[in-house]
């Protein structure tokens, strides 16, 4: 599977959904999740996303983020359509400390 991590947290691009064949991202305040069930494992949504913010979960320390994108997809709803980014999406891109600060 792929999954979404931190550096989406408060960008929200949303150029990920566009190309999802089988729209497995789930919406959240200001970030979004991949359903690691429903991922087809295409690959096509990593190249797409502004804050390189999609890993496969083939990388190391990928468990964690593997549990979190499985925990809220299965709460937040999907989202299939792209919309505008977060007003500080620019600024907050490559910011460290992410979850702890802006995560809800
Ligand atoms: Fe969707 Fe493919 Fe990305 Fe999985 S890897 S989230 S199936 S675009
Ligand atoms: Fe987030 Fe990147 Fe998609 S910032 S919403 S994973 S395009």
């Amino acid at each position: 599977t792929y999954v979404v991590t931190d550096n989406c947290i408060a960008c929200k691009y949303t150029d990920c959904v566009e190309v999802c064949p089988v729209d497995c991202f789930y919406e959240g305040e200001n970030m979004l999740v991949i359903h690691p069930d429903e991922c087809i494992d295409c690959g096509v949504c990593e190249p797409e996303c502004p804050a390189d913010a999609i890993r496969p979960d083939t990388e190391p320390n990928m468990e964690v983020w593997v549990e979190f994108n499985r925990k809220y997809s299965e709460s937040w709803p999907v989202l299939a359509t792209r919309r505008d980014p977060l007003p500080e999406a620019e600024e907050r891109d490559g910011e460290t400390g992410k979850l702890e600060k802006y995560f809800s």
